[in-house]
């Protein structure tokens, strides 16, 4: 075995390690992979349509038939090249940030991970149907960092800002450089430590009525841990299918 291996192989043992003492002990941990296929199977397309369609009326105080609108709105095909297979949100999801972000009035919007786009181009999409507001997106410096956003029509662009992270993370001073927001979409990485960061960090900007949204929060146990932190400020939201929500209390 190399040495890389070798310190890989006890990176893991200790990470097993750990999250097995956090499960013993009843404290937060990154679920396992059986846990989140059992979560995913017991997903029927009706049952989240559904899950979408009230919760989004619920929390965002919109009529009815005007989300059904909204979701019948959202895109039915994203064509992703070979570098993003499997690393970019898919049709589900994305009918439902389509929907949550046509529902929700933001202007200032920033998201974490990036890779093909879907919802970077969900999200300018609506921008651009508004003439109004603009996004920021943050991912990490990688070899396919010149095709992030690939699926971002040109059209849309110019109310986006590509922010490549090298070594410090960008969103402390993206954040401090926008001072409020309307819209905060976590989709990079996906483990509690890192989730929770991003999640509080983010909530301390977000403008009172503004919306915090996740993807793959069924990934680990972060998102329900800040819902038992925050309550008091959470005005309402939920899960929908991997997708998740807080409304700002006003
Ligand atoms: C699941 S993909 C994002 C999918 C995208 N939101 C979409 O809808 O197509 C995750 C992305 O997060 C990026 N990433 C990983 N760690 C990150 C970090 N610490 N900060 C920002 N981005 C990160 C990866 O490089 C990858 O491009």
């Amino acid at each position: 075995m190399s040495h890389n291996t070798f310190s890989q192989t006890l990176k893991w043992a200790i990470k097993d390690g750990i999250s097995l003492v956090h499960q013993v002990l009843g404290r937060p941990h990154n679920r396992t992979r059986g846990q989140i296929q059992r979560l995913e199977a017991a997903m029927t397309d009706s049952e989240i349509e559904h899950q979408r369609i009230s919760l989004i009326v619920r929390a965002t105080n919109t009529p009815e038939s005007t989300v059904r609108t909204f979701a019948d709105r959202a895109p039915r095909q994203m064509m992703v090249s070979e570098h993003f297979q499997g690393h970019t949100m898919g049709l589900r999801d994305s009918t439902t940030l389509h929907t949550l972000i046509c529902a929700c009035d933001v202007e200032r919007c920033v998201e974490t991970g990036v890779a093909a786009g879907a919802s970077s181009a969900i999200i300018l999409q609506e921008l651009e149907r508004r003439q109004r507001g603009r996004l920021v997106s943050i991912d990490i410096q990688s070899v396919l960092a010149n095709h992030y956003g690939e699926l971002i029509p040109e059209s849309h662009r110019g109310r986006w800002e590509l922010r490549i992270q090298r070594e410090k993370p960008l969103l402390p001073m993206v954040l401090e450089e926008l001072a409020s927001i309307d819209f905060f979409l976590h989709d990079s990485r996906h483990v509690l430590r890192h989730m929770m960061w991003e999640y509080e960090l983010a909530w301390r900007y977000l403008r009172p009525g503004g919306c915090l949204a996740s993807h793959d929060v069924i990934m680990t146990t972060a998102f329900d841990d800040f819902y038992r932190k925050y309550r008091f400020e959470i005005a309402d939201g939920g899960i929908i299918g991997a997708v998740g929500f807080w409304i700002k209390k006003k």
